[in-house]
C-alpha cells in the first residue's frame, strides 16, 4: 500500500484517466477526495472506492473558479485532517486549425488546462508547507512538449502545465514539496472516445493512430494512473520537475514508417 493513510485529492476524477488515478489511490490504501465539475460523477467515484473498501468523499466544483478550488482544499483538511498529494487532472480538448478557434473557447482552455493547475497549487501548497511537504502531480501531455496540428490552445495550455510544474518544483523543494507532470499520448477515455466520434471513417482513423504511436498500441488510463501513483508516492523522493512521458514512445522520436 503505497499510499496508506495519505490524503489526495483528484481533480476531474469523475471520468478517464482522473477516475482511475482516483480508485487506484483508494486501492494503494489514501483517501480520496474526488472532484469534478459533474458532482455525480465525482460522487460515483468515491462510492466505488468505499465499495472496494477505501476511503473517499466527493466535492463538485470547476478547477477554473479561485473559490471552488479554495473549497476543494478547505473541504478535504476538514473531512480528512490534510493533504499530501493533489493530483491537477482535469482537462478540456478542442480540436481544430487556430483559426477556427474563438476566443472565448481559447480562454476556456487556457482556464480549465492551465490556470485550473495554478490555482490547484496555489492553495494546497500553504497546506502542504504548514504540515512538512506533500507531493503534487499535473496532468499534462505530449501535445504539451511537442507540437501537433489543430491542437494549438491545447498544447499552448499543456506547455504552459510543464513550465509551471518545474517552476514551482525548483521553488518548493526546500519545503519538502514534490511538483512533476506527466505527458500521456493517446489514451483510451471517454475524451479521446469524443474525438474519434467526429472522424468519417472510426475504424481507419484509429488504425492511422495507432501506427503514429512505436508501441502500436493506444494506452490504457490505468497505465497512467499508475505513473501517476509513482510520482505521489515515496518511492520518487528524488524527482522533482520532471515531465514523465507516458506515450507508448511517441516522445522518443520520429513514429517508424
Ligand atoms: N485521453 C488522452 O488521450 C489524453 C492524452 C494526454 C493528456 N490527457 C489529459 O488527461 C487529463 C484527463 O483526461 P481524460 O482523457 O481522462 O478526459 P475525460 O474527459 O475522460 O475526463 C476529464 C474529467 O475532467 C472533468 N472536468 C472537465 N473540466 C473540468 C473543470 N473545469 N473542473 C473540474 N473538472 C473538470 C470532466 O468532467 C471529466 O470528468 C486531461 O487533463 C487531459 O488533457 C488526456
Amino acid at each position: 500500500m503505497r499510499l496508506k493513510d495519505k490524503v489526495a485529492i483528484i481533480t476531474g476524477s469523475g471520468s478517464g484517466i482522473g477516475r482511475a488515478t482516483a480508485l487506484l489511490f483508494g486501492r494503494e490504501g489514501a483517501k480520496v477526495m474526488s472532484m469534478d465539475i459533474l458532482g455525480d460523477t465525482a460522487e460515483a467515484t468515491a462510492r466505488d472506492i468505499k465499495d472496494a473498501g477505501g476511503q473517499a468523499d466527493y466535492v463538485q466544483g470547476d478547477v477554473a473558479i479561485d473559490a471552488d478550488v479554495e473549497r476543494m482544499v478547505k473541504t478535504t483538511v476538514e473531512r480528512f485532517g490534510r493533504v499530501d498529494v493533489l493530483v491537477n487532472n482535469a482537462g478540456i480538448l478542442a480540436v481544430m486549425r487556430v483559426a477556427q478557434v474563438s476566443e472565448d473557447l481559447w480562454d476556456r482552455i487556457i482556464d480549465v488546462n492551465l490556470k485550473g493547475v495554478f490555482l490547484g497549487c496555489k492553495h494546497v501548497i500553504p497546506q502542504m508547507m504548514e504540515q512538512g511537504g506533500g507531493a503534487i502531480v499535473n496532468t499534462s501531455s505530449v501535445a504539451g512538449v511537442r507540437g501537433e496540428s489543430n491542437f494549438s490552445a491545447y498544447s499552448a495550455s499543456k506547455g504552459g502545465v510543464v513550465l509551471l510544474t518545474r517552476t514551482l518544483a525548483v521553488e518548493y523543494a526546500r519545503f519538502n514539496i514534490r511538483v512533476n507532470c506527466v505527458c500521456p499520448g493517446l489514451i483510451q477515455t471517454p475524451m479521446f472516445d469524443r474525438q474519434l466520434a467526429l472522424l468519417s471513417d472510426r475504424e481507419k482513423a484509429l488504425e492511422r493512430m495507432k501506427k503514429t504511436i512505436p508501441r502500436r498500441q493506444i494506452g490504457e488510463a490505468e497505465e497512467v494512473a499508475r505513473g501517476i501513483l509513482f510520482l505521489a508516492s515515496d518511492e520518487a523522493s528524488l524527482i522533482m520537475g520532471a515531465a514523465l512521458p507516458m506515450d507508448g514512445g511517441v516522445w522518443a522520436g520520429d513514429p517508424p514508417w
